[in-house]
């Protein structure tokens, strides 16, 4: 009996790879607080005007999360405990929670154990991951390997940010792009040939430059002085990460879709990372695919960073039917960028 278990176990990775075993996405709720940011109020806060913005990037308003003492995970529960609902999961049975967010409630502990003890995953184990704008696409690749090795059947992703914690309402290059929200995904085996089909994941630190937030981490631990000179704030070079946006992002996508032999009539939709209508448009004309495929709601959030594709599923999710096929796109600071081809299980 235990050579088989040992024989078993050791195996059980071949095993579940010839079953076909994949991670399918089996719910997605999302969650934005009430107050809405909008391109007027952005007009007396800084040198910018509603024309420009629409025109560069397509956003017309962002959510904020108001309150003192309020981080990502208040959106992150909300986003979680509503999505556990909907799907009649109770949480003592998820066995992990991956939290995406480059804006943790607070350095350790990890935001993702804020959210378990709250939503009472008793037996989960949780960790945060950080990937930028990446982040979400990159928790979606790594919570399926825990699925498609067995070893797991409920993992809770979430993506949140409260990137109004870390913007300068004074920098006109930032203020206007981002917002805060959440949004959720339960990550459940099937071998039914649904769920994630395949992904390429990328990143080149030599970004770095270009997209950051210099203090508060240890090679700049917050001072006066950091503090003085608004060091504390997340800062870009626009231009720069647009190029490199349009070129690889649009890349991943068009590289998924030819790996999986995926003709632009088989997509059924592109779900990308909100972060410029423009940046979006481009990856969709590099992989051929129509208007009408590509999901878009970066006019009312912003770049909500981990938020934007679980938020985008949640608007969309009405459309989707079981056997799309659907293709996840994401770039962000890093640099960090990537695609993943999945078809919807419900
Ligand atoms: C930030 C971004 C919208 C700027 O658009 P752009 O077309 O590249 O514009 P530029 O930065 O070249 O600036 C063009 C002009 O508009 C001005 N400008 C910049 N921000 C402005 C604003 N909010 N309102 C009005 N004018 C603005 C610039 O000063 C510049 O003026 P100049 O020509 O007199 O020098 C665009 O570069 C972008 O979206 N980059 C990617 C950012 C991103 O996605 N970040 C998140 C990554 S996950």
């Amino acid at each position: 009996m235990r050579i088989f278990d040992s024989y078993f176990s050791k195996n059980i990775d071949f095993i579940n790879k010839n079953m076909g075993i994949r991670a399918v996405i089996t719910g997605v709720q999302g969650y934005v607080p009430d107050y809405i940011l909008t391109n007027a109020e952005l007009e007396k806060m800084v040198e910018t005007n509603d024309e420009w913005i629409v025109s560069r990037t397509g956003i017309h308003e962002r959510r904020i999360l108001k309150g003192e003492g309020k981080g990502s995970s208040v959106m992150a529960i909300e986003a979680c405990r509503q999505l556990l609902e909907k799907t009649n999961t109770d949480p003592a049975d998820i066995d992990l929670i991956i939290c995406a967010t480059v804006t943790p409630d607070m350095v350790f502990p990890a935001t993702a154990n804020l959210i378990g003890a709250a939503i009472g995953a008793k037996k989960a184990f949780g960790y945060d991951l950080q990937a930028a704008c990446s982040g979400f696409l990159y928790g979606l690749v790594t919570g399926s390997q825990f699925i498609e090795s067995g070893r797991y059947k409920k993992v809770l992703l979430v993506g949140t940010d409260k990137m109004s914690s870390i913007i300068d309402y004074q920098d006109r290059a930032t203020c206007i792009i981002f917002g805060d929200g959440a949004g959720a995904v339960l990550l459940e085996p099937n071998t039914e040939g649904f769920g994630v089909m395949d992904f390429v994941l990328q990143s080149d630190g030599n970004g770095a430059d270009y997209l950051y937030m210099k203090a508060g981490g240890s090679r700049y631990p917050p001072t006066l002085e950091t503090v003085q000179n608004r060091e504390h704030y997340a800062r870009q070079d626009g231009s720069t990460v647009f190029k490199f946006a349009v070129k690889n992002m649009a890349g991943v996508a068009k590289e998924v879709m030819d790996r999986n032999n995926l003709t632009a009539e088989d997509v059924a939709y592109l779900v990308p990372h909100q972060a410029n209508l423009r940046i979006i448009n481009a990856t969709a004309e590099h992989m051929g695919i129509g208007s009408e495929k590509v999901l878009v709601n970066i006019h009312r959030y912003g770049n909500t960073t981990n938020g934007t594709l679980p938020l985008c599923m949640w608007d969309f999710e009405k459309d989707f039917k079981k056997g799309d096929n659907i293709v996840l796109a994401a770039f962000g600071g890093g640099f960090t960028w990537g695609a993943i081809y999945l078809k919807w299980a419900y």
